[in-house]
């Protein structure tokens, strides 16, 4: 789907486009990136490549590549999917170069509230992270989401089960 162009204080969010797949690597095929996600590090551009394409490709989608004001320069990715007709699921992600320096929460937020203004059949958001990624958890709570729910769930590069931690954010009543 296409997302507009959203800007906030320090960035401006844009179509992610296949123009954005080495900077999009540079960052995924880092060790200290991928330890709280599902799937392993990319190892060659070659294999990212048809991964970032099925991204691009998602016709569920809204996804936008996360830019600094000024420089332009990407700096992660925001996504929200419409998984069911009246819930969405937001996932986003940082170059660690540029953590802890509120950008994720800056884009959530604004991504949040364009979903309350835009999709009016959308009730609820949804996110789910490793339970061991404090920072993802701060994220969604400075962006006012609650904890739901614990599950525990199989992820083929880890011997043992992994407990994600689900959270939600309600439309909030007009
Ligand atoms: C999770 C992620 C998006 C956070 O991005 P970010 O731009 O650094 O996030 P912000 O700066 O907006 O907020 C991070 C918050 O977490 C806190 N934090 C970071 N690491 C932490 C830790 N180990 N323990 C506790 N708090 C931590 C920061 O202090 C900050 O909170 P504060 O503003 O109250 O000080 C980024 O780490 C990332 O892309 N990780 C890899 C991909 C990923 O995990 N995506 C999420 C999948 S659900």
């Amino acid at each position: 789907m296409m997302p507009p162009t959203l800007e906030t204080s320090r960035l401006i969010l844009r179509k992610l486009e296949i123009s954005d797949l080495t900077a999009v690597f540079d960052y995924s095929s880092e060790p200290e990136y991928t330890q709280f996600l599902p799937y392993p590090c990319p190892t060659s551009i070659a294999d990212f490549k048809s991964i970032f394409q099925n991204l691009l490709d998602n016709e569920d989608s809204y996804i936008w590549a996360i830019c600094l004001k000024g420089k332009h320069q990407l700096i992660g990715i925001i996504e929200i999917s419409l998984d069911s007709p009246t819930e969405a699921n937001l996932h986003y992600e940082i170059n660690h170069q540029f953590y802890n320096q509120g950008f994720a929460t800056e884009a959530t937020q604004t991504v949040i509230t364009w979903t309350w203004e835009n999709l009016p059949q959308i009730a609820q958001i949804i996110a789910d992270t490793h339970s061991a990624n404090l920072g993802s958890q701060r994220v969604m709570e400075k962006s006012g989401m609650n904890r739901i729910k614990t599950e525990f769930v199989t992820w083929d590069k880890y011997p043992e089960p992994v407990e994600l931690v689900y959270y939600q954010i309600k439309r909030p009543i007009s």
